[in-house]
């Protein structure tokens, strides 16, 4: 099967993960590779199911927004189900920290995380994750990929990005799309035996937010200083200027931007 950004043959072929990958459903076009997982995985779907779309006609964000994800964007949900309980910040932990080593591997992009799950290139957004834990795991990412600045809607066309755009030349779905199971892949292997410090320092590693100045806001109310820590499991730790320290859970709904 071959769209014009996605070689699934090639792609099938050259995967070599424990898990993810195993099964792939791919379609050219779906509403949401999320609602289309989970529709799988309440058929009985397989751990380590990957569900792939060429462009999506309804992607979900985080807080009922969309997400655009024209052909040229890499949209994928893998199904997941580990023995033990994993937080949902935990499972967009791995999307995001996923999302960065497949960039990485594949590009001489510096990929940083912006809390708490947006990936940005250049100060820009590029790839953003959507989590959902029930009595399994999803994890949707979705990536611009060889998308150009002018296809992007105007209200986004300051704030995102592609790798395509940053790299000045095209970028390689096919291979992100390998990377990412592999990534995937491994960190879920980890996480599956409860060991979290590796996901934890990858996520500090990549943190575009660790030790500057933020504005936080939450529910209407702003709060200014540094971030002095960020955890997958503890959160966003602010100290503010008069020194005292406040966290935000990872799954809280704040809005963090570099003062
Ligand atoms: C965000 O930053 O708001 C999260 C965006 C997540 C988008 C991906 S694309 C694949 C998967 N299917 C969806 O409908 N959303 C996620």
């Amino acid at each position: 099967m071959m769209n014009g950004n996605v070689n699934l043959e090639d792609l099938i072929g050259d995967i070599e993960t424990n898990l993810v990958g195993r099964n792939v459903h791919f379609r050219e076009s779906m509403t949401s590779t999320n609602v289309v997982a989970k529709k799988l995985a309440e058929d009985g779907a397989a751990d380590g199911t990957v569900v792939v779309a060429g462009k999506q006609t309804a992607g979900r964000g985080r807080y009922g927004r969309s997400w655009f994800s024209p052909a040229g964007s890499i949209s994928m949900t893998v199904i997941l189900r580990p023995d033990r309980p994993v937080a949902a910040p935990v499972a967009s932990a791995i999307g995001t920290v996923a999302a960065c080593g497949a960039i990485e591997l594949n590009t001489p992009l510096s990929p940083r995380i912006m809390w708490p799950n947006d990936v940005f290139v250049n100060g820009r957004k590029v790839a953003g994750v959507l989590a959902e834990a029930s009595s399994y795991l999803l994890i949707g990412i979705g990536m611009n990929v060889n998308v150009k600045e002018k296809e992007f809607p105007k209200d986004l066309r300051e704030t995102a990005t592609s790798l395509s755009e940053e790299l000045g030349r095209k970028a390689e779905p096919s291979k992100l799309l390998g990377s990412l199971f592999l990534e995937l892949d491994s960190l879920y292997t980890t996480i599956a035996v409860g060991e979290t410090s590796i996901l934890d320092a990858e996520w500090k590693s990549h943190s575009a937010t660790l030790g500057r100045q933020v504005v936080v806001s939450e529910n209407g109310s702003s709060y200014e200083g540094r971030a002095i820590d960020v955890s997958v499991e503890e959160g966003l730790v602010l100290e503010t200027h008069e020194g005292a320290r406040k966290i935000f859970p990872p799954d809280s709904s704040t809005l963090v931007r570099t003062a």
